[in-house]
């Protein structure tokens, strides 16, 4: 039986996130340059939202740019942010097709104008798709989404439209970028490297965590089935144990 074939449809993670890692020393062992193995990351992007597609994942969400990449290189920098935009302006109609929401968190206003004004654009024209929502994360920081969303409950507080005690986790939730958006289940990252770095820091206090040694531009359809195979043979206890999830 294939990869494929093994997985169980019925036990799906909705939300799969991926921390791309690993486009730089790709294309170092290859004797280019980083924006070389960025470009080949698009590939790896690509491949990915098809294969969930496929699956029927209902949402994936990529970490693309992260608040403290632009202390990077300036050409790296502008080489991402243009990489960046002629892939949104190439893909829109592919998502169209396959009934695809291109949604963002992240504070894009932040963005290089033409990058976030075609950002906007094709999230406006996918806004109806619902086959699954492919999420970017750019220039987006887990603690800075926290900090922004404590700000709004404190202001509200302090305008009389929340008393302390509705200050429960559905609130903070939906003050978030991802408001609406389940927490992932799975969390993937490439390149050898185990870390979160910064990423959906409060939503992935439950997700299961799969880390390869693969770098980004590597990755493919049969190591997204891999990752949800191990995904699905893990226990989720929630805190409970392990009688309590088996007599459920
Ligand atoms: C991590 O590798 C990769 C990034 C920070 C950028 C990811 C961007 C892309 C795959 C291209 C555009 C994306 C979309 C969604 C269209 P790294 O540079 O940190 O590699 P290193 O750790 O080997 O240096």
């Amino acid at each position: 039986m294939s990869l494929k074939e093994s997985i169980d449809l019925t036990k799906l993670p909705q939300h799969v996130a991926i921390r791309m890692d690993g486009n730089g020393r790709w294309a170092k062992e290859r004797g280019k340059n980083r924006l070389f193995g960025h470009t080949n990351g698009v590939k790896a992007v690509r491949e990915t939202a098809e294969g969930c597609a496929e699956l029927g994942v209902r949402y994936l969400t990529l970490y693309a740019f992260s608040t403290e990449n632009w202390n990077r290189p300036i050409l790296e920098v502008t080489g991402l942010m243009d990489l960046l935009l002629k892939t949104i302006m190439a893909e829109v109609k592919t998502l169209q097709k396959n009934n695809i929401r291109l949604r963002t968190i992240g504070n894009i206003d932040a963005m290089p104008g033409n990058t976030a004004r075609e950002l906007r654009v094709a999230m406006e024209q996918t806004e109806g798709n619902t086959r699954m929502d492919l999420i970017l994360a750019l220039n987006y920081s887990g603690k800075a989404d926290i900090v922004q969303a404590v700000r709004t409950i404190a202001q509200d507080v302090k305008d009389g439209k929340v008393n302390v005690g509705d200050i429960q986790e559905d609130l903070l939730n939906g003050h978030l970028y991802t408001a609406g958006i389940p927490d992932p289940e799975l969390m993937i990252r490439t390149s050898g490297e185990q870390r979160i770095s910064n990423f959906l820091l409060w939503q992935l206090a439950y997700s299961e965590f799969y880390f390869t040694e693969k770098f980004w531009p590597d990755f493919d359809k049969e190591e997204l089935y891999n990752a949800i195979l191990i995904y699905q043979a893990r226990e989720r206890r929630f805190g409970k144990t392990t009688e309590q999830i088996k007599g459920q």
